[in-house]
């Protein structure tokens, strides 16, 4: 079974979500293991240390490379070797090829940053790969953390219900282009119609309508996806 390991400060803040839902089902059921590790736990000094002043000023403080190192090695004593990621905004952005591949590997392990972030020779000794979640900053790679866990997780065999929904999805699949519009009962929603075609059962002209949307909704939302897209075949019908 694939282990996930995150090391973070804040083991309450993420154990709720990582006890819920498709994660939590997903664990309960044997299919993959994921293990919170609280690297305060590592310190050796009686204030529980794991912060400190950055050299060469500046504000903010700077999470030392000792107590994470030695959590990192205590999992890799216990597990054997795992793939590191740090959570960084200054990483390589997170795409869903990198979760695809996350997703065959053994064991993988987060690190969520706190303050200005963690001492830089830490990724230099342990071979850590930064990760950047997207070009914002927020206050801890906690939530960066999980949302690479749960792409990469929501992909293992027997997680999703169905199988094929995350092929269909968006950034899947050879063309890696998004998900087209759903529509549920009831049929008419404040005088706002499903497109008729979805009610007529012929699902060769249902596939030409989702994919004209997707490629309508790409050209409105992600053109730089659209790049080397031929337009598409049909134009969308009026009622979109
Ligand atoms: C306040 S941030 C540090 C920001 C850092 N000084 C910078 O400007 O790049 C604290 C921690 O939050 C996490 N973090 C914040 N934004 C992130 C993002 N966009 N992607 C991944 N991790 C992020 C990282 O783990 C980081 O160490």
């Amino acid at each position: 079974m694939p282990l996930f390991a995150i090391l973070t400060l804040f083991p309450e803040a993420i154990e709720p979500y990582l006890g819920a839902s498709i994660l939590g089902s997903a664990r309960e059921r044997g299919l993959v293991e994921v293990v919170t590790i609280d690297f305060r736990d590592f310190t050796r000094d009686r204030h529980r240390t794991v912060d400190d002043r950055p050299f060469g000023g500046g504000p903010g403080m700077v999470l030392r490379p000792e107590p994470i190192a030695e959590a990192v090695e205590w999992l890799e004593r216990r597990h054997g070797s795992f793939r590191k990621l740090a959570m960084c905004p200054s990483g390589r952005p997170f795409r869903q090829a990198f979760a695809e591949d996350l997703a065959r590997s053994e064991r993988v392990l987060f690190l969520a940053g706190r303050y200005e972030g963690f001492d830089e020779r830490v990724r230099e000794e342990l071979g850590f790969e930064l990760v950047s979640l997207g070009d914002f900053v927020l206050s801890g790679g906690e939530l960066p953390a999980l949302c690479v866990l749960e792409a990469a997780a929501r992909l293992l065999p027997g997680v999703l219900g169905h199988e094929e929904s995350a092929v269909q999805d968006s950034f899947s699949g050879a063309e890696r282009r998004l998900d087209h519009p759903h529509y549920t009962r009831p049929r008419v929603w404040r005088g706002r119609e499903v497109p008729e075609v979805l009610l007529s059962g012929d699902h060769a002209q249902i596939d030409r309508w989702r994919r004209a949307a997707a490629l309508h909704r790409m050209r409105e939302t992600r053109l730089d996806l659209l790049a080397g897209t031929p337009p598409p075949a049909d134009p969308l019908p009026p009622n979109t």
